[in-house]
């Protein structure tokens, strides 16, 4: 899928901005703090219905404005869809005119794949950014995966809060919370499990040169010991640790503590590998994710690259340009001298205006 256009109101640093994309490579460039990842937000507002950049949506309107606007067009597979936001005290989504009351609603009808600067944190930070990586990405191919989420955070505050009021006579109502937690635990656990194959599956088919090949393997590392994908194995162990649970005020087991381990060449990246390998390591993880949502879901997801290649040698940017061809890419960057010799289309970005 690609996006056709995007009309932005009041939106950042945007008053008033129509932008027409080229359905191949966009170079969105300009000075820092101009407003190009800004654009690469506002595209992406529309995968999850909200920033990935502020927990608040009213960050996002302009520091004049009093409410914000964006309208775009995409052009899918088979069909074509148009989107529609507005910010003020409240927010209101809609796609092809009907309104989106749940943010669930949302995921899966727009398929995108953003790199931000950050990226290397998928390695380097805590289980934290491993685990949205992953329910980002399961959401994108399996959008009951994102229900199910919603589903066990729910449950999780609830038995918190149970544990946290400390009141005597709790255990009928911490079991009511158990199973439903297991239940729908499992379910996470066995998703998780089968995205994580099929990356390790999809992963090392993107090679890079031959001299240097570099294997990847992802292994999950559940918080639930043993076998995850049963329910009375997961029951037993929130029962184990519900002693814990009920010291600390917090559930301390279950799919909200997992994590994984990036192994390249059998050797822990995280532990070992140097700032290279990291970067390859996640690029080709990233680009293993473009293919499976374009296996899965018939559509290529909308490539969003905000200033990346900067800081990748003349190897791997080739390389990596090399891989993102056949598909709609929106990418920002400083300098445009930097990497095009390619056909392209150019926006240059100058306090939030496109020229
Ligand atoms: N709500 C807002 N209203 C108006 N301007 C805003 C708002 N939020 C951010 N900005 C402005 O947007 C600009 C930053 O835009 P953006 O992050 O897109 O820059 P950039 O071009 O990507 O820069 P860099 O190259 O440094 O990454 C800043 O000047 C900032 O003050
Ligand atoms: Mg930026």
């Amino acid at each position: 899928m690609y996006i056709k256009s995007i009309n932005l109101k009041n939106f950042r640093n945007y008053e008033n901005q129509f932008i027409e994309f080229s359905p191949g490579k966009n170079i969105i460039y300009g000075l820092n703090g101009q407003g190009k990842t800004n654009i690469i937000e506002a595209i992406y507002f529309f995968q999850k219905g909200r920033s990935y950049r502020s927990q608040k949506d009213k960050e996002i309107i302009n520091f004049k404005k009093e409410y914000a606007k964006i309208e775009a067009s995409f052009e899918k597979e088979n069909s074509k869809s148009d989107a529609f936001i507005f910010i003020s005290d409240k927010k209101s989504i809609k796609v092809n005119g009907i309104q989106i009351d749940k943010l669930s609603e949302l995921v899966g009808e727009y398929s995108m794949v953003i790199f931000t600067p950050d990226y290397l944190n998928l390695i380097k930070e805590g289980p934290g950014v491993r685990r949205n990586f992953l329910d980002n990405f399961i959401s994108q191919i399996k959008p009951v995966y994102f229900k199910n989420l919603i589903n066990y955070y729910r449950v999780l505050k609830q038995r918190n809060n149970l544990l946290k009021s400390r009141n005597k006579n709790i255990e009928d109502t911490l079991f009511l919370w158990d199973e439903k937690l297991s239940s729908i635990g499992v379910e996470i656990c066995k998703m998780r499990s089968a995205a994580i194959e099929k990356i390790n599956e999809s992963v090392n088919l993107i090679n890079g040169d031959n001299e240097n090949i570099e294997i990847i393997k992802i292994l999950y590392s559940p918080s639930i010991k043993g076998d995850y994908c049963d329910k009375e194995n997961f029951l037993n162990q929130l029962k184990n640790s519900r002693e814990r649970d009920l010291e600390k005020g917090i559930t301390m087991t279950g799919p909200h503590r997992d994590d994984f381990d990036i192994f390249m060449n059998d050797i822990n990246i995280k532990k070992y590998g140097s700032q290279g390998q990291m970067r390859s390591c996640v690029l080709k993880i990233k680009l293993s994710e473009c293919e499976i949502i374009k296996e899965k879901t018939g559509e290529e997801p909308i490539l969003l690259l905000d200033d990346i290649l900067s800081e990748l040698d003349e190897k791997r940017r080739k390389f990596f340009l090399d891989k993102i061809k056949n598909r709609q890419v929106i990418l920002t960057c400083t300098d445009k001298e930097d990497f095009f010799e390619e056909e392209c289309k150019l926006f240059h970005v100058e306090k939030g205006k496109i020229y």
